[in-house]
């Protein structure tokens, strides 16, 4: 890549903003937040662990990442949606996987998971609507990556 694109991808990257505009994080009584724990305990607990502290140099910390309660949720719906491969390396060749789970989710249970998950362990961001993960899987649709 050029010295140029590469400088134009890190001034862009470093504008968008790492947390949401929210104050306080929802209620743990809410509906969305209640179903997307449950969905969580079932699905991502095993690896991300139920604090979301991850296990370390294996599985990311969710409580710890500035994505998940981005402001911009679409990185935050494609990994769930498609998983994701971290790379591997002759010092560490395990390059472990995160699973998709499209295929198992629909747009209800993805948006409540994913407001559970912007809203739990120390983050309040904006929740996750059934038509913004709706919109995220059909412009997904047409990309084979
Ligand atoms: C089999 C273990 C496993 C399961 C189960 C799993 N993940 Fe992951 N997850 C991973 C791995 C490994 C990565 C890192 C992938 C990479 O490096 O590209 C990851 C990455 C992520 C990321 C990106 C974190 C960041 O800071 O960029 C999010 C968000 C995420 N997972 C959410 C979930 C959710 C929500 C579930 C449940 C639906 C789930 N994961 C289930 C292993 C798992």
């Amino acid at each position: 890549m050029k010295q140029d694109d590469l400088e134009a991808i890190a001034t862009y990257l470093k504008d968008i903003p790492a947390e949401s505009a929210a104050t306080a994080p929802l209620s743990a009584d809410d509906p969305s937040m209640q179903a997307g724990a449950a969905i969580y305990r079932d699905l991502c607990a095993a690896c991300h662990k139920l604090d979301g502290a991850g296990v370390a140099a294996l599985f990311p910390s969710l409580a710890a990442s500035g994505s998940v309660a981005s402001r911009e949720p679409t990185s935050l719906i494609r990994v769930v949606l498609r998983g994701a491969q971290s790379v591997s390396t002759s010092a560490a060749p395990i390059g472990p996987r995160m699973p998709a789970f499209g295929w198992q989710l629909n747009d209800a249970e993805l948006a409540a998971l994913l407001t559970y998950i912007r809203n739990s362990w120390g983050h309040a961001a904006m929740p996750v609507t059934e038509r913004t993960v709706r919109n995220a899987r059909s412009r997904l649709a047409v990309r084979n990556d």
